[in-house]
């Protein structure tokens, strides 16, 4: 990459968290072929030539492994120069310099935090007469003081729009790796949405608060009137507490504060180098009286491709399928985290790995997730152990079974999505370092114990006080340690790898499990059991969790482990209307019951708010956190019966098996695949169900338990009632 030959540079005294412009000025000749500027810096930057943004990318260079890999952007700007020029680039601390994660005091997080700013850029521009000049980083920039006085991940950012950057002053070199210098390799991240506030009322309280109607990951822009030196500040939230008051405690640590001082007359400003998740800001100070057009939410993520939706008889439940796509837009901004707005803003393998399927319908993930991928890969520790983070900004925490998982489920399921084998092939080390690794680290030989994990998360059947619901650990590590090594076998034979040691581990692995695991507890041990097939009766294990489930009172105690999955072995084993029971469910615990209480993004937890309106509990309370959005694979899968057929990956073949329910009427699943865009339809009418098939590949529609092999084409078909 020919940018490694410009320097690195920096500023040459500390300015503590004010944000500094580099600078340099040019001459060019009239007659631009073309003009392309690549950068990157350490901390998220926005540069501007003769006042015009460059390009449309925000928050970039987006969040690597920085230790090993650092995206560097590549900008067409030919239409942006002039004879005389001026390239600022203003570099704020972004993920790169940002105390993270919040809530833990680290030395790395200390080491992080006081790391130097930096930038490197190379500008080419190519003259129609076949001239070339190239402007590199290097001891002719010089740097400044810039109006961003403050920019910071958790705690916002503040500006000065009274300041003008002056006393210009020498850089100096930076001495930092180039080697990891890579080229994009994510989705480019970009203002995809304008939410314009819905309202702006006081509360009982007496404050003043701005509503946008829907949760948005991204900032305000504001446009307000002022004095030079008035002064606009707000913080932002997600909810209103039960008496109707501006609520944010839930954000922990996460200071979440814009402030602003003006200059004269009417101005427009959003933050540029960090971003927030809300619905509403709380109005700290404004100049004058704040009208609903005054604000709008820009919604900013990674600029991924919709593919795949849902609409369906019942509103509750089409505005469900909104909260998880408002769940993914909000979580999906450069790296899969856990949620966007309180002291974590992670990339949560665990979360990620439960949220892997549905995100690869909704939207075309691949690329997204490739370059996450690629960063797990590059954090994997030597052992082969994957964090609990990724990019790791924990890397003393322990892996744990579910969360490391995610080295081998995520590769494999973008695999099954896009059918691209490369993804495995790029990956295929790490997963086996990681399903090594657990073998190198359990105590007890083909299954997984004594070992620090998170366990069935937030399950629902965790003793009080317990995040971690009741299902054994060492059941779930032993069952995902089965699971991880299955993969391991299967991308293997796919790859012409040499798997036996691991075929035959794996069938270690189930022995050892029913030798050690004869019977099941909760509803996620008979869930994992039967989805992994571990249990050598899936059948009756599915009976059993269906009885189970009846006698909680049609109720869900699964955590992030057993939540994912309870539904497909619902209706893989003749459970279908139990499924959609649970689905369909508007009281707590339930998928709806979030709706009924005014969601517009899936929460945390089933009773983020609970049945009398107060709140779960501050400390680990969010309102935007997708992985319970999971939910929405299985409504394409078994709802809507789409998916691909065994050994099809990519959707070369798909199986048609649809499962209607009278409750909601009718269903309309689309899904855009790398091999065409299929359709299903179904709706329930007064004597039977009428279904409505588009498939561009061959499939093999399965009704009444009849299987007929149809071409690619448009068909109707029905069954009749009873
Ligand atoms: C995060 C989760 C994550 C978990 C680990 C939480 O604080 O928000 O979603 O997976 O920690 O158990």
């Amino acid at each position: 990459m020919e940018i490694r030959n410009s320097q690195w540079i920096t500023i040459s005294r500390s300015i503590g968290d004010i944000a500094p412009v580099f600078r340099r000025a040019f001459e060019t000749e009239k007659s631009i072929e073309k003009a392309t500027l690549e950068m990157t810096a350490l901390g998220t930057y926005e540069a501007e030539i003769n006042g015009k943004r460059v390009g449309d990318y925000i928050l970039a260079p987006g969040w690597t492994s920085y230790d090993h890999r650092l995206q560097v952007q590549a900008y067409d700007v030919t239409d942006l120069l002039q004879t005389e020029n001026a390239l600022h680039v203003t570099v704020g601390r972004g993920w790169f310099r940002s105390p993270m994660p919040g809530w833990m005091d680290t030395e790395d997080k200390k080491r992080r935090y006081h790391q130097p700013c930096g930038l490197i850029a190379r500008l080419t521009i190519d003259y129609a007469d076949g001239r070339k000049t190239v402007i590199g980083t290097d001891e002719s920039w010089s740097w400044a003081e810039s109006p961003v006085r403050f920019s910071e991940i958790y705690d916002g950012e503040h500006y000065d729009a009274g300041i003008r950057p002056s006393d210009w002053q020498p850089v100096s070199l930076l001495d930092w790796p180039k080697h990891i210098l890579i080229p994009q390799e994510g989705e480019i991240v970009r203002e995809t949405e304008r939410v314009t506030a819905k309202r702006v009322f006081r509360t009982p309280k007496g404050e003043t608060v701005v509503d946008f109607g829907q949760e948005v990951t991204g900032y305000v822009e504001f446009t307000v009137n002022a004095k030079a030196g008035d002064s606009v500040s707000f913080i932002h939230g997600e909810m209103l507490d039960a008496d109707g008051n501006f609520y944010n405690a839930n954000y922990r640590s996460a200071k979440a504060l814009v402030k602003y001082s003006c200059r004269e007359g009417t101005q427009t400003w959003h933050p540029r180098l960090t971003f927030f998740g809300f619905r509403y800001v709380k109005l700290l100070s404004w100049p004058n009286h704040p009208k609903p057009e005054d604000f709008t939410a820009i919604a900013v993520h990674s600029d991924m491709k919709r593919t795949g939706r849902l609409q369906s008889g019942n509103a509750e439940l089409n505005r469900l399928f909104s909260n998880i796509l408002w769940g993914q837009r909000c979580n999906f901004l450069d790296v899969p985290t856990d949620c966007p707005q309180r002291d974590e803003r992670l990339g949560w393998t665990g979360d990620a790995q439960v949220f892997v399927k549905t995100a690869s319908y909704f939207f075309d993930v691949e690329r997204f997730f490739r370059k996450w991928l690629h960063d797990l890969k590059a954090d994997q520790r030597p052992s082969g152990e994957v964090g609990q983070i990724i990019p790791d900004v924990i890397p003393d925490g322990d892996s744990s079974a579910a969360w490391g998982d995610a080295a081998t489920i995520c590769p494999w399921q973008i695999y099954q999505t896009y059918g691209d084998l490369s993804v495995l092939k790029d990956q295929f080390d790490s997963m086996k370092k990681w399903v090594n690794y657990i073998t190198s680290v359990t105590k007890t030989p083909n299954l997984w114990t004594d070992h620090f994990h998170f366990g069935d998360w937030l399950g629902l059947d965790a003793p009080s006080g317990s995040y971690k619901g009741s299902t054994r650990e060492d059941f779930i590590a032993s069952a995902f340690y089965a699971r991880s090594t299955e993969l391991v076998v299967k991308a293997g034979k796919l790859l012409g790898e040499d798997v036996s040691a691991y075929e035959s581990l794996y069938k270690r692995i189930i022995t050892a499990f029913r030798c050690a695991f004869p019977e099941y507890k909760t509803q996620t041990e008979h869930v994992l059991a039967a989805h992994f097939s571990l249990s050598d009766d899936p059948q009756k294990t599915a009976d059993a969790l269906a009885e189970i489930i009846r006698k909680d009172g049609v109720r869900l105690r699964t955590g992030f482990v057993g939540t994912p999955y309870i539904l497909h072995v619902l209706s893989n084993y003749g459970h279908a209307d139990l499924a959609w029971s649970l689905v369909l469910r508007r009281e707590y615990p339930g998928w709806l019951f979030p709706v009924t209480k005014g969601a517009t993004t899936a929460w945390e937890h089933w009773d983020g708010i609970r049945e009398d309106g107060s709140f779960w509990s501050t400390d680990m309370n969010s309102f935007n956190h997708y992985a319970y959005g999971s939910v929405a694979d299985w409504i394409f899968e078994q709802g809507a019966g789409i998916r691909h057929a065994e050994n099809k990956p990519g959707f070369t073949e798909v199986i048609y098996n649809p499962h209607p329910d009278e409750r909601l009427g009718w269903l309309d699943a689309r899904l855009e695949t790398r091999n065409g865009t299929i359709s299903a339809f179904w709706a329930c009418e007064n004597d039977g169900v009428r279904y409505e098939l588009t498939t561009p590949v061959q499939a093999t529609v399965v009704l009444d338990n009849i299987k007929k092999i149809v071409e690619p084409g448009q068909y109707t078909f029905w069954t009749e009632k009873g």
